[in-house]
């Protein structure tokens, strides 16, 4: 195309040429952003609403419910900008099963596949969540058993709880000292120190022990900040071919620099624990990274998929339960009842942390925290591997990206009722089991997605739960807390969904009593 325009160039007189400078830039943009005619005919999202983070500090609820709402809820699926080419977002819950359930068709086809030159490529690499066919096989017989364990060791996660709590109440005291009375901190720090040492023991083989250090002293963890800062730039999510000319832009040098530095640090916080000879792990061998290890020296791994497999379970395994918790903190920072009405239910039960799977409050609190504050809100990551017929209804060509929008699915009154933006932990029911049979249900029809379903969904989920009701056994067993007065509610504008900058106000219930 490019010697076609030089060799039409040279046939020109110097105005005409001038001329044609603006009409290529236009033509080039038109063929870059234009929607291909072979998609199927659905609402289109303005393309300006992908980049909107640009020049606007929207939260993603306020740009579903001002853009994609409407549409969605009247269609079902709708054509949106999404990291570089027109895709397919879809709510409709029959759809939505239907594309779960057919991975041979709807393969999954993460950003190793997309846009394996960018920073987010360099960052996750080809592991048990994003491959397809052979190699996802592979990872999950590696995985599997250390992911899904019957009996995960939760004397970790209490510990780490405890510790969790007694680091915000020594926060809050410094900053009441301080005299400023009614101030409030910001948990998500240690929330994140929490998570990345839960991570770390209960997967990793690892006490990286964040929580017992200062703020950013282990670079692990800090490094996470980092990263997070930069995955959903606005400019480089939604146009990653720029991340082909690094050269440009030193914030990109700086960002493949950064991802490489976790992987490498990763790698040999792992190498120095577990691959010393004679190390025996205390409590046996069956965490997931004993597993990657057998398999890369028994070369069924190769390194790289070795070690872009430690990072997801790394990456994964704090951030989404970091991200749930500040959503916790904000939404139960606005209902004392509600704290209240579990602390309650924890002390009258007062039970041994095994125990507390049998708590229906408690459990259901987590059930509806996952339903209005999804974590993984937004995923399009899958791509048709022939023409599809989605639901024998929207046809797809071959070569499609297609995704989800769980928050979407979640606050539609049509699947939820007209109090769906209500957070109302009734509504799973009164017994553990009536919850349970609810949230599969829901789960296989496509209606409560937090975790995907079928045959791709979240093999943390079991884990993850049973550490959501330590913690919040642990947080309300001791101190009770309110969102900081004047603090508006502002959730991330992309990428994983959480409240931004909330400051809750801690005080000790024994105290206060
Ligand atoms: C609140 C916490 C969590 C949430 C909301 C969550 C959500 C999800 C979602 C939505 C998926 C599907 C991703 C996709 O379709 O591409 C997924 C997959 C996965 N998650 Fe989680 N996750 C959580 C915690 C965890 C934890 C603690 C682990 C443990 C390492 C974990 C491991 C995985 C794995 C291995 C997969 C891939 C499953 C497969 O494709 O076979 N997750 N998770």
């Amino acid at each position: 195309m490019f010697a076609y325009i030089e060799q039409i160039t040279q046939t020109m007189n110097p105005p005409n040429q001038i001329l044609l400078i603006p009409c290529t830039v236009i033509f080039l943009l038109w063929y870059y952003l234009h929607v291909p005619w072979n998609l199927p005919n659905l609402p289109r999202i303005p393309f300006y609403v992908s980049i909107i983070g640009l020049w606007s500090s929207m939260g993603q609820d306020e740009i579903y419910e001002r853009w994609l709402r409407k549409p969605l809820e009247s269609h079902g699926a709708v054509l949106i900008w999404f990291a570089g080419r027109w895709s397919i977002l879809v709510t409709k819950p029959e759809w939505l099963t239907d594309m779960f359930r057919n991975e041979d068709l709807y393969a999954k086809a993460g950003s190793q596949k997309k846009i394996p030159w960018s920073v987010i490529a360099t960052l996750v690499g080809d592991n048990i969540i994003n491959a397809h066919g052979e190699n996802w096989k592979l990872y999950t017989a590696i995985m599997k058993p250390g992911l899904q364990k019957k009996h995960f060791d939760v004397q970790p996660v209490v510990r780490k709880s405890r510790r969790l709590v007694d680091k915000l109440v020594e926060e809050q005291n410094l900053v009441s000292a301080d005299g400023c009375d009614g101030k409030g901190i910001v948990a998500n720090h240690y929330v994140q120190q929490w998570a990345v040492d839960v991570m770390g023991v209960s997967f990793l083989d690892l006490d990286l022990q964040a929580l017992e250090k200062p703020l950013n002293a282990v670079r692990l963890e800090s490094i996470q900040s980092v990263i997070k800062g930069i995955l959903f730039r606005p400019l480089f999510f939604n146009f990653p071919d720029l991340d082909r000319f690094p050269w440009l832009f030193n914030s990109r040098k700086f960002a493949f620099r950064i991802m490489n530095e976790f992987g490498d640090r990763l790698v040999d916080a792992v190498h120095d624990k577990i691959n010393t000879q004679n190390y025996k792990p205390p409590g046996g061998d069956d965490m997931v990274v004993h597993m990657l290890a057998r398999a890369r020296r028994d070369g069924r791994l190769t390194e790289k998929q070795y070690r872009d497999n430690l990072k997801i379970v790394f990456l994964t395994a704090h951030e989404n339960a970091q991200q749930l918790v500040n959503s916790m903190f904000w939404q139960l920072g606005t209902l004392p009842d509600a704290q209240q009405k579990l602390r309650d239910e924890i002390r009258f039960a007062n039970c041994n942390p095994e125990a507390l799977t049998d708590l229906p409050y408690l459990t259901a609190t987590i059930y509806e925290l996952l339903r209005l504050y999804p974590p993984v809100s937004q995923l399009i990551n899958r791509i048709t591997l022939r023409d599809a017929q989605l639901g024998g209804k929207v046809a797809i060509p071959k070569g499609t990206f297609v995704g989800w929008n769980a928050y979407g699915v979640h606050v539609n009154p049509a699947i939820w009722g007209p109090d769906a933006m209500e957070f109302r932990p009734e509504r799973w029911g009164s017994t553990v089991n009536e919850m349970h049979a609810r949230f599969r249900r829901d789960t296989v029809r496509g209606t409560y997605i937090p975790f995907n379903a079928h045959s791709r969904k979240c093999l943390g989920q079991g884990f993850v739960l049973l550490q959501m009701r330590v913690l919040l056994a642990e947080l309300v067993g001791r101190v009770k807390w309110r969102v900081e007065d004047g603090y508006q509610l502002k959730m991330t504008p992309g990428g994983i969904m959480a409240p931004l900058g909330c400051k809750v106000v801690l005080e000790e219930v024994n105290k206060s009593a």
